[in-house]
């Protein structure tokens, strides 16, 4: 029994669950149902949450990415020419390319409109907001939204990428 193999597996499928999990739960469960009730309580529990959710998925991220170059290079070697030479080869890079796309968007894409958009709901606090601003909110909600589901569909292809590549 290779105790290696096992621990970096652990690592990386209990990490990569938890990273996928919670975001499909937030993107398709939680953000929705906040936005359905309205700003007096959307943004208060969104800011709660957004203490403490970027490091969790930041460490979650990490940790698969890592542990999955890590069991890749021990299964197939540290030369990629294990890519092209099976499916399980193109399965796995199809995964890896779809979780450096994600961190992209999730970690360089996303955060600067969740924090103009969380600045410019400050910046009316206490007064109705102005047409211009009320249209630049809703722009900028919109365009987090498009890039959170975008991120979670692509996950959960990455997902399914993982599940099939033992046995393509
Ligand atoms: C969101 C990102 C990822 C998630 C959720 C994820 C999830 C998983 C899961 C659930 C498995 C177990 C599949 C099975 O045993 O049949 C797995 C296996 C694996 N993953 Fe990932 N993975 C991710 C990203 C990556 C990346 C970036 C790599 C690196 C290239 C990678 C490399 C591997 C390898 C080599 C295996 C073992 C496949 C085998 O047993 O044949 N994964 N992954």
């Amino acid at each position: 029994m290779d105790v290696t193999i096992l621990i970096w597996r652990i690592l990386h499928i209990g990490f990569g669950a938890f990273w996928v999990g919670t975001d499909a739960f937030l993107t398709f469960l939680l953000l929705p149902r906040l936005r359905a009730l309205g700003p007096n309580i959307e943004r208060p529990v969104f800011a709660s949450i957004m203490r403490f959710l970027p490091p969790v998925m930041m460490l979650s991220s990490i940790v698969t990415f890592g542990s999955g170059i890590a069991l890749t290079g021990i299964m197939r070697g540290w030369n990629v020419n294990w890519v092209f030479a099976s499916n399980w080869g193109i399965a796995i890079f199809a995964g890896f390319v779809g979780t450096v796309v994600t961190l992209f968007v999730g970690f360089g894409l996303l955060p600067p409109v969740t924090l103009r958009a969380d600045k410019l709901a400050r910046s009316f606090e206490g007064r109705a907001p102005t047409a211009a601003e009320a249209r630049e909110l809703d722009r900028l909600n919109a365009r987090g939204t498009t890039l959170a589901n975008i991120n979670s569909v692509i996950l959960i292809i990455v997902v399914i990428t993982m599940a099939v590549a033992r046995f393509v």
